[in-house]
């Protein structure tokens, strides 16, 4: 199997359609590994990976610690409050304090937009970037397309909705470049404050009336309100929203038989999204987490299990 020609794993705006069909197509052969009843290969034996999560995280963190424990990698995992930084340790010594013992890897979710690359800068090692305040959430836009493409069978010429906070959201900036890097087309609808300002040059159309945004849609995407990154004012109410953007069966009568039910989690039922719709036969909520381990041992393994000088 090929390795990608890059340190690190930033995003998906600086990742080309070839590296994500890379990942995809490696995710796919990592899926049979974690469907077997033993899940160990030694793929990852001798290699040290580090966890660095200054951000609450359940999905992201569980399915890297699984992807590395599955793939036989060494690894630890640092919260960052209880790490050296809350007496004062800057990011940069804290990762070079752990650098030198070692480590080859870290993955990282930060709350600041651009602490991976800098991290990246800073270090030898390869980083991975599990999430950096609102600007992207790579790991999750790949197993995003990778549902999308073990359900349906391509990505190119989908319609592709995403509704919500796509202002505040990495997974909605990640979702969208690389998916239209792999040639679907890309909605976002929503409140106009949630919009974000860049959206000519993210390339996607507008459309703020949910109803009309999901005509005709293979995939809709659900996204979490932030209310942690939210300035006050951007809506009126909880209640409000979910009344007017909220999805529900009735909202979206206007979509494809096929379609596909999105949401990365953590869900807030009844606001974003209605239980029934969550549950529902057209979610694939839960899929999307099982390929969250596959896609990270993919990256893992496309970063270091293939480019090992002995
Ligand atoms: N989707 C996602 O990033 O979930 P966690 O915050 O639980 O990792």
């Amino acid at each position: 199997m090929q390795a990608l020609r890059r340190k690190d794993i930033l995003g998906l705006e600086e990742m080309s359609a070839e590296e994500i069909t890379l990942v995809l197509d490696t995710a796919r052969s990592m899926r049979e590994i974690i469907q077997r009843k033993i899940k160990k290969v030694p793929t990852l034996r001798g290699r040290t990976v580090l966890n660095l999560f200054y951000e609450p995280s359940t999905r992201t963190k569980a399915s890297f610690e699984l992807a590395q424990k599955y793939m036989s990698a060494d690894s630890v995992s640092v919260a960052g409050t209880s790490s050296s930084l809350v007496k004062g340790e800057t990011l940069k010594d804290t990762v070079r304090n752990v650098e030198v013992m070692g480590v080859e890897c870290v993955i990282m979710r930060h709350p600041v937009s651009g602490a991976a690359h800098y991290l990246a800068r800073s270090i030898e090692a390869s980083v991975i970037n599990a999430g950096d305040g609102m600007h992207e959430h790579p790991t999750q836009g790949l197993l995003d397309m990778f549902t999308i493409w073990e359900k349906k069978g391509r990505i190119e010429g989908l319609k592709v909705v995403i509704v919500g906070d796509v202002r505040h959201s990495r997974v909605a900036r990640s979702n969208i470049w690389g998916l239209k890097k792999m040639g679907a087309r890309v909605v976002i609808s929503g409140p106009p404050t949630l919009m974000p300002p860049d959206r000519a040059e993210l390339g996607v159309d507008y459309c703020p009336v949910v109803e009309e945004a999901v005509e005709g849609a293979d995939v809709i995407m659900a996204l979490r309100l932030q209310k942690e990154r939210q300035e006050s004012g951007l809506f009126p109410s909880l209640r409000e929203y979910a009344e007017l953007y909220g999805l529900n069966a009735r909202r979206l009568a206007g979509a494809n038989e096929d379609l596909l039910i999105m949401h990365p989690g953590p869900v807030n039922r009844g606001i974003e999204i209605s239980s029934e719709l969550a549950d529902g036969p057209h979610s694939v909520i839960l899929e999307q987490v099982t390929s969250g381990v596959a896609v990270r041992m993919a990256l893992l393994y496309l970063l270091l299990g293939g480019v090992k000088e002995e």
